[in-house]
């Protein structure tokens, strides 16, 4: 698909999902928030695509944050639906049927952080740097950052960001448990591609029911949702395949069916 801040190339089923304003620093207006949501619309639809790994353009920033130019219009009612917005196009990624990474390759900060946090599993490079700096400009994360970040690193610790916009480095982002690796910039995308690869070649339908689990988790209904989506799993050919591949010794063939 084209688009006009975004570029998409697809690697062994992998979608590599480019944010693409580097004179902005990647920093999403509202028409790069359309694009992605656009586009996490296709990656459902595609069979072609299996996992989705989203970075930015150029060596110095993932996403910058929302794009603060456009912010002079918002009011009340306006920033309600911003938000609303914002996080139901976060909400598509989060709840995407196929696996999502970030790969950070530079500054994540505000909207860019709550982008990182909507995917499912984050790595970063050496040079990344995360924050929630909102709080500078009067406002609060509002692309689900303010949930996802406490449920990632902790109420203290993600209170302790919030409120004082500070930035982290990505040894301290590893150490709170905001990312699950640091690794050089050369190495960021090989390293994300292999750990997608390894997930890829796993069951699809298990892979789905996994996440929509794991997205449950600390809701009220999330163990009755894990059981519901393990039904699911055991309905699967590809769940008799995995057992009998096991008792017979060899490696299993999933079909996703
Ligand atoms: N929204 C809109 N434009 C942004 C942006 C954002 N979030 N972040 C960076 N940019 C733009 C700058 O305005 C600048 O544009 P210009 O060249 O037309 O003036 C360009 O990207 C390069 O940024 P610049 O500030 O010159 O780079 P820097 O290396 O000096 O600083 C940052 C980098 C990330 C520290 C700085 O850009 C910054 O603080 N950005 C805002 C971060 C933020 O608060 N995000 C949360 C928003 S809720």
């Amino acid at each position: 698909m084209i688009f006009t801040n975004l570029k998409t190339e697809i690697q062994d089923s992998i979608l590599i999902l480019t944010v693409s304003r580097p004179e902005k620093l990647n920093a999403l207006n509202k028409a790069t928030m359309d694009e992605v949501s656009a586009c996490f619309k296709w990656v459902e639809q595609n069979e072609n695509i299996r996992a989705v790994i989203v970075t930015g353009e150029g060596e110095k920033s993932f996403v910058a944050g929302a794009d603060i130019s456009e912010f002079l219009e918002m009011n009340g009612p306006i920033g309600k639906l911003l938000s609303k917005k914002g996080q139901d196009i976060f909400f598509q990624i989060e709840n995407c049927t196929k696996p999502v990474l970030a790969a950070v390759n530079g500054f994540a900060l505000g909207g860019g952080c709550e982008l990182a946090m909507a995917c499912h599993i984050r790595i970063a490079s050496e040079n990344a740097f995360f924050a929630q700096p909102e709080i500078n400009l009067g406002i609060i994360p509002g692309y689900g950052g303010t949930q996802r970040l406490t449920r990632l690193i902790g109420k203290g610790n993600a209170l302790e960001l919030m409120l004082t916009a500070d930035k982290i480095d990505a040894q301290k982002a590893l150490q709170i448990g905001l990312v699950n690796y640091v690794v050089s910039k050369a190495e960021l995308l090989p390293f994300a591609l292999k750990l997608m690869a390894k997930i890829v070649a796993k069951p699809p339908i298990a892979v789905a029911q996994t996440i929509a689990a794991a997205n449950k988790a600390m809701h009220p209904d999330g163990y009755e949702v894990e059981t519901q989506n393990f039904s699911v799993c055991t309905a699967s050919s590809d769940f008799r395949e995995g057992v009998m591949a096991f008792l017979e010794k060899r490696i299993a063939h999933f079909t996703g069916s």
